[in-house]
């Protein structure tokens, strides 16, 4: 029944104006699925190889279609990903690219879900999946890669620990993000957004956290529940290798005062999330932050132990995942399914650092699609966290799906 029978790959827009891949997939059935790929700006060294989306497209259509075609069922997932890995025949996915695999990947999940008329986290988590939801964690002031003359830190974030509900959360974050914009309104400060649709304010970090407490704390007292604050640092990106420090646009800090910064920001703000503190490198930086900062325990929403999570670190491989835990580098991975370039990839990664105690955060990019996988991926698994920005078609194309999702399940 779901036996692939037509795969058509195009060329379509991202939040950036950039093309991208977006695969269709048909079964003999008449199903239908489709999925698009997102993309990174600060992209992690180790991540899987984006290429130009016609490059991705023509080598896809090449090497990976004729082997889909008439040969596998959508329904195993693990079928379709492993034809994908070996269609490309290499560790990254250079020959076919990341965004053609992962489009193709979550097209089949589609398709799969869609013939059994089930809805796509249904088919992915099964019967047996919890009945919990992920916290959204909402960026809402940012800079970094993200958008010029602004932060350093790329990313502040509001973490509504305390919401009841999907819904509650979702609308703290938008009310978090709007308060974010009047407060700099008062002060003043003329800005626009940044990649994810943050406030790219031309604030210095500790200005910005100055709003984003105000901002959390105005919110928490209207909803009345438990908002708190994260971050990702996305350090690799402050990070000059050759030097061996860390440059931020007023200071220098040399790794052990990175992480002594970093540490001193988690303890004063009470921040319960902290992503990339340190270099995509720096496996034993991490592991001393972690033993820091970080709980011992698996950290789940309503924790109040700050979760340590390398995104660019471990880029949802679960090679470099398996060396943090040997290393004791994080308490928390980022998911990101184009990182690894397929869903089995991401589910891989989650299931190993569950078993480690690590919490996954499943996350977008800051190149989006409406694309709404990432949600029933995150829904799915269980995973704590979801991280896909507060406002704006791309980031509530996924947000409107968990509250839909929440709605009917
Ligand atoms: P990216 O940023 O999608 O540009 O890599 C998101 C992140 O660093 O978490
Ligand atoms: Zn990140």
């Amino acid at each position: 029944m779901t036996l692939v029978t037509d795969v058509v790959l195009r060329r379509v827009l991202d939040s950036r104006g950039n093309p991208t891949v977006e695969a269709d997939i048909r079964t003999d059935s008449g199903g239908f699925g489709r999925a698009r790929a997102p993309s990174g700006a600060s992209t992690g060294a180790f991540e899987a190889v984006e290429l130009p989306a016609h490059e991705a497209i023509a080598a896809a259509r090449e090497h990976a279609v004729p082997r889909l075609v008439g040969e596998v069922y959508a329904g195993d997932q693990r079928d379709v990903d492993s034809t994908l890995r070996a269609a490309d025949g290499t560790d990254d996915f250079s020959t076919i690219g990341a965004n053609s695999a992962v489009a193709l990947s979550m097209a089949a999940a589609h398709v799969a879900a869609d013939v059994l008329g089930a809805p796509l986290f249904q088919h992915l988590g099964g019967t047996f999946r919890g009945d919990g939801f992920p916290v959204p964690l909402g960026n809402v002031i940012g800079g970094g890669e993200h958008a010029a003359e602004a932060t350093d830190i790329q990313e502040f974030l509001a973490a509504p620990v305390g919401a009841p509900s999907v819904e509650a959360a979702v609308f703290a974050n938008a009310a978090v993000h709007e308060t974010v914009g009047d407060l700099l309104a008062d002060r003043d400060i003329a800005c626009g957004t940044g990649d994810e649709g943050a406030w790219a304010p031309p604030i210095s970090d500790s200005e910005a956290f100055a709003v984003l407490a105000a901002a959390v704390d105005r919110v928490a007292e209207d909803v009345g529940f438990e908002i708190r604050t994260g971050l990702d640092v996305a350090a690799a990106e402050l990070y000059d290798e050759e030097a061996g420090v860390y440059r931020y646009s007023d200071e220098v800090r040399d790794p052990d005062e990175q992480a002594a910064y970093v540490a001193d920001l988690v303890e004063r703000h009470d921040v319960v999330y902290v992503e990339d503190p340190l270099t995509e490198t720096d496996f034993a930086g991490f592991a001393e932050l972690t033993a820091t900062v970080g709980g011992q325990a698996a950290a789940g929403a309503g924790s109040t132990e700050t979760l340590v999570c390398g995104d660019d670190l471990f880029v949802t491989n679960v090679d470099r995942l398996e060396r943090g835990i040997e290393q004791g580098a994080a308490n928390s991975i980022l998911v990101k399914p184009n990182q690894t370039g397929t869903l089995t990839g991401a589910f891989d990664a989650i299931e190993r650092a569950v078993a480690a105690g690590y919490s996954p955060v499943v996350s977008h990019r800051s190149g989006e699609t409406e694309d709404t996988t990432i949600a029933h991926l995150a829904v799915a698994t269980d995973a704590p966290y979801i991280k896909t920005g507060t406002v704006g078609g791309e980031r509530t194309a996924k947000l409107n799906e968990l509250i839909r999702i929440e709605h009917n399940a």
